[in-house]
């Protein structure tokens, strides 16, 4: 097992946000976690690459427990978060925002990601290569957001809510930016609302409701599954 979160219990000040949750992601898996607006996703994914300090719990990455660890830490042991609100760097270049997410002290990986490697694959940011940040549109925004993780040579990505606010054909690319770094060989955290997205992409699934895992299965187990679908994810 790459990641392994066992009974991870977070909390802010007195309220008791992530109370227990169990997760694990094999390597080069793309998991799904759903569930509707303020059940603690993006707490989970936030207390996993240590922004937030859990109370208690393990998170086993690679045989390592990195629960409590700096998250700059965490992010050099291979494990890339892309946040929800999407924190380009307005004033520098897509070129310039790229290698931010490089990490310079680390020794260079054979096959490891590059500027140019980046843009045959995403090559819309190509196209931008000398843009401000503050040009791009919210979908150019995402795959830069995504890039840069990428750019760190993760193991394992955590992805809050990628396709958020993206008009539909911007969602398929994404999509097809996800399949590309799975098939890279990269395991998926994705973080997502649109039990659609998720559906499309995952192997496995967990809906979360109120700070607890209440369904975990494959997609095709949730699809079979009309009364949590109803109960903790369709309005
Ligand atoms: N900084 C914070 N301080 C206090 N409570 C917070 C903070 N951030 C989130 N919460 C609360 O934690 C719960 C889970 O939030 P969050 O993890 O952001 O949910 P999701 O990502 O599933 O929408 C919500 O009830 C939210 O109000
Ligand atoms: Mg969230």
């Amino acid at each position: 097992m790459l990641l392994k979160i066992s009974d991870l219990n977070t909390f802010y000040e007195e309220s008791h946000i992530l109370q227990g949750i169990s997760l694990e992601i094999d390597g080069g898996e793309i998991v799904s976690l759903l569930g509707r607006n303020g059940v603690g996703k993006t707490t989970t994914l936030k207390s996993i690459i240590g922004l937030l300090s859990p109370r208690s719990g393990d998170i086993i990455f690679k045989g390592q427990n990195i629960c409590g660890m700096p998250s700059f830490e965490i992010a050099n042991l291979g494990v890339a978060y892309v946040p929800e609100d999407r924190r380009i760097f307005p004033r520098l270049t897509v070129r310039e925002n790229l290698l931010i997410g490089m990490k310079p002290w680390q020794k260079k990986q054979e096959n490891g990601w590059t500027v140019e490697k980046i843009y045959k694959y995403f090559p819309a940011l190509q196209e931008r290569d000398g843009q401000k940040g503050a040009y791009l549109s919210g979908g150019e925004q995402q795959m830069l957001t995504i890039a840069r993780g990428l750019m760190g040579n993760p193991e394992v990505m955590l992805l809050d809510e990628p396709t958020e606010g993206l008009a539909p054909k911007i969602v398929e690319t994404v999509e097809q930016i996800i399949r590309d770094i799975h098939n890279h060989g990269v395991a998926i955290l994705l973080v997502e609302q649109n039990m659609r997205v998720a559906l499309r992409l995952a192997s496995r699934v967990y809906v979360m409701s109120k700070g607890n895992i209440v369904f975990q299965g494959t997609g095709q187990e949730l699809k079979e599954n009309p009364e949590i679908r109803q109960k903790y994810l369709e309005v």
